[in-house]
């Protein structure tokens, strides 16, 4: 795991250089998206090289995370609305090859099994961006989810309704209490992770990914089983982790022929 701590406005060009590296490498390569406030700097950094004629993502196929049950298409916040203002609109990937969870199936345990099998048949997730949650949920796996999990549906905890309630005029009791997510063990399959975590309310989360056991409880603590995840951080969600100054020290001696 490598953990960066830099400040907020690097982050995003940061994380854009990571994607683009990987899409330079492999035109075609499958990108997993996440929602949520941590990404969009990313998304906003390769919507640039995208607009300065640097990088094309329109070889690529993207895989979401998760999606809200019951919210009808349309819907500003359901998740397929936000991934199309916040990374379609942006870069030049064809609209047909973003695919998520379908959250309005009449049979979701068919739907959430043929995600699966469409994750699959398109080579597995090459690079897949990811937020936490205050609670440690990585996509909707919510404490003491299976390590093991595999996409399916869940029911979000009171906590992550209130977090979530900004996007929803502040009303919690509008946020749907079900998702589809992929689960940990689907999210382990991609070959590469790349965390984004800003902001002291991440910090507790973020001390638990890096420095804590691997727990069920913390389910993003099951990324230290994962052989290639970078950890882009501000110095707030960073504050809580007893080697900031190490990884401070390993990052500004990185040598450049490194990469990430
Ligand atoms: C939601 C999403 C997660 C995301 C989390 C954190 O719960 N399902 O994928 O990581 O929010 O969001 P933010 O980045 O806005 O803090």
């Amino acid at each position: 795991m490598e953990v960066i701590i830099r400040p907020v406005e690097e982050l995003g060009a940061l994380g854009g250089h990571l994607i683009a590296t990987a899409v330079e490498t492999k035109p075609d390569a499958v990108i997993g998206v996440a929602t949520g406030s941590s990404p969009l700097g990313v998304y906003d950094d390769l919507g640039r090289r995208v607009d300065a004629g640097e990088l094309s993502l329109a070889g690529c196929t993207a895989f979401m995370l998760d999606e809200y049950v019951g919210l009808p298409e349309g819907h500003p916040e359901r998740y397929r609305t936000v991934i199309d203002r916040d990374f379609v609109s942006k870069v030049d990937i064809d609209p047909a090859d973003v695919h998520g969870p379908d959250g309005l199936a009449d049979d979701i345990p068919a739907a959430c099994a043929a995600y699966e099998e469409a994750i699959r048949d398109a080579g597995g997730v090459d690079v897949q961006i990811l937020g936490v949650g205050t609670d440690g949920h990585i996509a909707f796996n919510e404490p003491a989810s299976s390590l093991a999990s595999r996409t399916r549906i869940k029911t979000l905890t009171a906590q992550t309704r209130r977090d979530n309630a900004r996007f929803f005029g502040g009303d919690v009791d509008a946020v749907p209490r079900h998702c589809l997510t992929q689960g940990i063990a689907t999210i382990m399959e991609a070959r590469h992770i790349l965390l984004v975590a800003i902001g002291t309310a991440k910090s507790e989360a973020v001390a638990h990914l890096v420095e804590g056991p691997i727990s069920g409880m913390w389910p993003v603590t099951a990324l230290q089983m994962h052989p290639h995840v970078t950890v882009l951080l501000d110095p707030e969600a960073a504050s809580r982790l007893q080697l900031a100054d190490y990884f401070r020290e390993v990052y500004d001696g990185k040598p450049v022929w490194e990469g990430f």
